[in-house]
């Protein structure tokens, strides 16, 4: 497996204020036996959220016991007329376990827009972007931004088995481009993804790649980034208690020295340059 080298923090940009909504439960369904959709009612995090930031979700009790830490997640889509958000979660543990239990009507605590997300300035008249399984979620907002400014998206939408391809629906009613990938045919593997994009772009390659979800597809980006001389963002996940830059327990290592602390997932990312090199960029 490919290490992920150390991330780059993007140029520091306007960000939002984050605010703290009482969420109502608009609709919640499952997508697969553990994957769901859920809409919630958030006008100010909608209206405000930039492509790549995500929320902190207030996990209902379960049996009269509380889950104390929030849990983060992506924006996966923002609906300006109705003032919702959408995000798309598979249940991991004990937190999105609860969350699943949510119904339609249920009120939560949500906190966003958090962190920063996708630069898009840099990037040219297309985009591709790699999404591993759930990881697609976070960038389906950048390609919401790119579809509004005509820059053509094309989506590697990579999962398990076809069943758990998530974004097809999204990239059809964005008018993106989406190249389903599996393990079951084979067609996931590093090797026959790498063929395939190279047939796709060496003529006229991407003005941005970004990747999430794996880090052998993160192995793959920078690769293809270096042949094409073009720049690559990640989204990245940690474990968060906060979400908001103050308990430091999302650090990712160092640049210069892995033993002192890094940037901060929550704060300083989710999103983050990786230079083509497989080095972080300055
Ligand atoms: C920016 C971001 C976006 C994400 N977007 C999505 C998404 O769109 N869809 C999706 O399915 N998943 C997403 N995730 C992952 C998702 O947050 C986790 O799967 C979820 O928190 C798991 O919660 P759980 O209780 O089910 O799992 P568990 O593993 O039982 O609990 C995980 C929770 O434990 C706590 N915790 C554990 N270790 C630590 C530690 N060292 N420091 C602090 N807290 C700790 C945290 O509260 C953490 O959220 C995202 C994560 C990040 C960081
Ligand atoms: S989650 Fe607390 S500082 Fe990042």
């Amino acid at each position: 497996m490919t290490a992920m080298p150390p991330p780059a923090v993007l140029p520091a940009r306007h960000r939002p204020e984050p605010s703290c909504e009482s969420a109502v439960v608009v609709s919640h369904a499952p997508l697969s036996p553990t994957i769901f959709r859920l809409v919630l009612r958030v006008p100010r995090i909608c209206l405000a959220a930039q492509a790549g930031q995500f929320v902190m979700i207030s996990v209902p009790e379960v049996a009269g016991s509380p889950i104390q830490l929030p849990r983060p997640m992506a924006i996966h889509r923002r609906r300006a007329s109705s003032g919702d958000i959408e995000v798309v979660y598979n249940v991991h543990g004990r937190g999105t376990d609860a969350l699943s239990r949510a119904r339609a009507g249920d009120v939560l605590l949500v906190t966003g827009p958090l962190g920063r997300g996708f630069d898009l300035s840099s990037s040219a008249e297309s985009l591709l972007l790699i999404g591993r399984g759930i990881g697609v979620c976070s960038f389906m907002t950048l390609v919401e931004d790119a579809t509004h400014a005509g820059i053509a998206s094309t989506l590697v939408l990579s999962a398990r088995s076809d069943n758990r391809v998530i974004g097809r629906d999204d990239c059809a009613e964005l008018g993106a481009k989406a190249i389903t990938v599996t393990d079951v045919d084979g067609s996931s593997s590093v090797e026959a993804l790498d063929r395939r994009l190279d047939a796709e772009f060496d003529d006229l390659p991407p003005g941005l790649i970004v990747v999430c979800g794996s880090t052998r597809l993160a192995g793959l980006a920078m690769t293809l980034a270096a042949r094409w001389n073009v720049p690559l963002q990640v989204s990245l996940e940690a474990h968060m208690a906060c979400g908001l830059g103050y308990c430091h327990g999302c650090a990712v290592p160092g640049t210069a020295d892995p033993s002192r602390e890094g940037p901060l997932v929550c704060s300083d990312g989710p999103v983050f340059q990786l230079r083509s090199d497989g080095h972080a960029a300055a």
